[in-house]
């Protein structure tokens, strides 16, 4: 009986097309389990029971005026489902869909049993600077908008919430005109603010998040550069009224963030996550996640770079899948293509020139016959983006977004999902587009689907 029934197992698994396997691929286009792109961009995370909230800004309008709160739910971190918005425009308020809505974030207020949203709430030009709160009887509400406020009289751009046990939660804000930022702690109902506890000044930082690990407070946050990406920093201290160390870097600072800036940052065990925002500000609905490992491995929170990785929510660990190789300039160049040079290059060489007739085909790929993550490592210096297109065998080519890698030979990846065969495949890049791609540097192709 054993053994038939596993037969039978095997048998059925080969028929059926192979599962999505619960992987995190940053940069990816994320889709919730109706198939739809998720939309909850300046997100933030919140636990009830076994189940996590997702509250994010719906973009889908390529717009930044407010459109909806969304919430999702999921029970592994990775697999999202789309409940109703919690916040959605009320005319004649400061949540019009003619005004601001960013950086949504859901606390628990145990005092009066209910679910309490602060955001980001301003006037089509960000002049207003104001915080907005809202409450509702349940994690995805809908929300009851209840006011938005100058936080003691002062500015309030991009922020985030810190509850710091279960009672005592803390505003993170950019204020006076992003120069200073400041913390401070929330009244007993969470509506209001009842006293500023600490100013960081001149550190014109935005974005921010807090993990508290062994007693020590990590201050998260980016500096201010509009919608383009900058080194995020971290800052410690024993008390969120202490002393904070001055600011140090989460990566390496060329990635810039591995183009991403910081929303939200969540403990895992002994590590944690960086959960962040690749904004697309000419279109901001195709906005992508950047959410990466943060390891304490070194004594100082470190992101992970990584293309495809997985958790262990139970256990707090993580892992990085590794991927097999293939460097571009392996490949068979042609048209303008030509090979570069340069130290930041794996193996010392990349493939310039191509799109504008260049191409570069990488033949002998193995594959595992599914729909597998491939990588794509590459520099675009430019200050736009670029792209390339992608064939697998001669079959019809998809577009990859190349986002710009900010000069240099900076290296950056991109994910794409490719259907590869069992054993050989050729995969070509560039051909048959009228711009240039980035330079190619390798690709990583990851067993991962
Ligand atoms: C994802 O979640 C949906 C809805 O909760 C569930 O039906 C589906 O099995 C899940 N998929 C995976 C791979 O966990
Ligand atoms: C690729 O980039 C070019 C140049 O920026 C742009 O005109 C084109 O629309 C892009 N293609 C896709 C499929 O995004």
């Amino acid at each position: 009986m054993m053994v038939l029934s596993s037969y039978v197992l095997l048998a059925v698994a080969s028929l059926l097309p192979l599962a999505h396997s619960a992987v995190i691929v940053p940069g990816a286009t994320w889709t919730d389990t109706s198939g739809n792109v998720i939309q909850a961009h300046g997100g933030g995370f919140l636990k009830v029971g076994s189940t996590w909230y997702w509250h994010g800004e719906d973009k889908a309008h390529n717009s930044a005026l407010f459109r909806a709160v969304s919430c999702y739910t999921s029970s592994d971190l990775v697999n999202w489902s789309r409940q109703n918005d919690a916040l959605t425009p009320v005319s004649g308020t400061m949540i019009s869909t003619s005004n601001i809505v960013e950086r949504p974030k859901v606390i628990f207020n145990q005092k009066n049993n209910e679910y309490v949203m602060w955001f980001h709430s301003d006037s089509s030009n960000y002049g207003a600077a104001q915080v907005g709160v809202a409450t509702a009887k349940s994690p995805c509400g809908p929300f009851t908008f209840r006011s938005s406020f100058k936080p003691l009289g002062a500015e309030s751009r991009d922020m985030g919430l810190f509850q710091d046990g279960a009672r005592t939660a803390y505003l993170l804000y950019a204020s006076d005109n992003n120069q200073n930022f400041k913390i401070s702690r929330l009244d007993a109902d969470y509506y209001n603010i009842a006293a500023q506890v600490n100013t960081i000044p001149g550190s014109t930082l935005e974005a921010p998040g807090i993990i508290k690990r062994n007693g020590v407070y990590y201050l998260f946050a980016s500096h201010t550069s509009g919608w383009d990406p900058n080194p995020n920093k971290f800052f410690t201290a024993n008390s969120l009224s202490g002393t904070w160390s001055s600011q140090a870097d989460i990566g390496p600072q060329a990635v810039r963030t591995y183009f991403s800036q910081n929303t939200f940052d969540l403990p895992l065990g002994q590590n944690g996550i960086y959960m962040g925002d690749r904004w697309r500000p000419s279109l901001l609905g195709s906005s992508r996640y950047i959410w990466l490992p943060l390891t304490w491995a070194s004594g100082k929170p470190q992101l992970v770079q990584a293309d495809v990785w997985s958790l262990d929510l139970n256990a707090g660990t993580y892992s990085v899948a590794s991927g097999t190789s293939y460097e571009a300039e392996n490949g068979a160049i042609s048209g303008s293509a030509s090979i570069l040079s340069s130290s930041s290059f794996s193996g010392g060489r990349a493939v310039g020139w191509l799109g504008n007739g260049g191409s570069i085909t990488i033949n002998n790929v193995q594959g595992i016959g599914a729909n597998q993550w491939v990588a794509l490592y590459y520099a675009n210096g430019d200050s736009s983006w670029r792209n390339t297109t992608v064939s697998v065998n001669g079959g019809a080519a998809v577009s990859v977004d190349q986002p710009n890698t900010g000069g240099g030979n900076v290296i950056l990846s991109v994910p794409v999902k490719l259907n590869l065969r069992s054993g050989a495949n050729s995969i070509t890049f560039s051909a048959g587009q009228s711009n240039y791609a980035a330079d190619l540097d390798k690709i990583i192709v990851y067993t991962q689907t």
